[in-house]
């Protein structure tokens, strides 16, 4: 079942089609990051717009990987959660390409992608893939938590805490935006909290006493913002870094420690990361020692995998329709997961 999927939840134009062993036949990503960056976040009108622009170039590029169309058995999209205007975009696109080609249609929640995102075979892969059940930490530029991941179908994945309020990567992008180092500031800060000392800048963890697997990451950006304005912009690019490590251990900190205490819960013995912020690379050694420690195994998915990507949906989407499931072109589209949620936002630290 080799299936086509359109990304186009957030600022990536994506088309890739995978079949429903994970193989990856072709995955192209077209990024509106240069797009985006003047205003420090994505615009969703601008967005859209540039969706409408790239969404049949990533199409036809994907299918001349393949040779054409008849090699594909479906079309799946990106049906939610996302930006309204751009999630419509891409499925529109992908229910016009089933209609004219008469090849079945899914819907695929764009964090089931994220979740599964371990199974994917290309360059870069784990040797071994993940065993259900294994815990999930998802850490994103919009979205944040920990789940249990019994199977690949909705039913068989129960969120066990999430944050309260912002995503952990915007945490990232809030705490380069103050230090005005540009957009996307996950990667930015990663490379300079890797020059400095977390000592010269202590940030207290999030919700650190608490039993709860819940998370909380604004408050980390009105600590460091209260700190500059107290103290005055860093003078060098020593102190920033010092800011940036100080940051970026208190956020991976509470990341590792509440993934941890959600796999020793749970008993389960294998943990997985997902989302954009995996890319992290002291996420990737604090959690690696945490399982060691704790006799967990710890599979990391290849980098183009955990950033957003079309292939993710085309997994999850040939899973679904070799199970035989098909959606009718009045699936709609949302701004919220299908995935139920336990942990209430907007409530701050409790
Ligand atoms: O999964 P993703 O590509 O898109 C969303 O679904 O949001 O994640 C993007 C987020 C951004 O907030 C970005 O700053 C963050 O992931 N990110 C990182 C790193 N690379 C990307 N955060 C921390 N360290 C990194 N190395
Ligand atoms: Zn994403």
């Amino acid at each position: 079942m080799r299936v086509l999927a359109i990304e186009s939840s957030c600022d990536e134009t994506a088309a890739a089609v995978v079949d429903e062993s994970g193989r990856v036949f072709a995955d192209v990503v077209r990024s509106q990051v240069k797009l985006h960056a003047p205003y420090g976040g994505v615009v969703p009108e601008l967005a859209s717009r540039d969706h409408m622009r790239a969404v049949s170039l990533v199409v036809r590029e994907a299918l001349d990987r393949v040779g054409g169309f008849s090699n594909i058995d479906g079309i799946a999209a990106t049906t939610r959660p996302g930006l309204a205007g751009a999630l419509l975009v891409g499925v529109q696109a992908a229910k016009g390409i089933a209609w004219a080609r008469d090849l079945p249609f899914v819907a695929v929640d764009h964090l089931v992608g994220h979740l599964l995102a371990a199974f994917l075979e290309r360059e870069g892969s784990p040797t071994d893939k993940p065993e259900y059940p294994f815990i999930a930490l998802l850490a994103s530029g919009g979205h944040t938590a920990i789940y249990r991941v019994d199977g690949p179908e909705l039913s068989q994945i129960k969120e066990l805490g999430g944050t309260r309020d912002d995503a952990a990567g915007e945490a990232f992008d809030k705490i380069a935006k103050l230090l005005g180092l540009g957009y996307p500031g996950g990667p930015i800060v990663d490379r300079l909290a890797a020059q400095g000392r977390a000592e010269n800048f202590p940030v207290p963890m999030p919700m650190a006493r608490r039993d709860s697997l819940e998370l909380s990451f604004s408050g980390l950006k009105s600590y460091v913002a209260r700190a500059l304005a107290e103290r005055g912009m860093p003078k060098d690019e020593a102190e920033i870094a010092d800011i940036c490590a100080g940051f970026q251990r208190a956020a991976i900190g509470s990341l590792v420690t509440k993934t941890l205490r959600a796999a020793k819960a749970e008993g389960v013995d294998t943990v997985v990361l997902a989302g954009g912020v995996a890319a992290n690379r002291e996420l990737r050694t604090r959690a690696a020692a945490a399982c060691e420690k704790a006799g967990k195994r710890l599979v990391v998915p290849a980098f183009a995998s955990c950033t957003d990507n079309a292939a993710m949906i085309a997994y999850v989407g040939a899973l679904r329709l070799a199970r035989g499931e098909r959606d009718d072109f009045s699936v709609p589209t949302a701004t919220r997961t299908s995935l139920v949620r336990t942990t209430r936002k907007g409530g701050g630290p409790r």
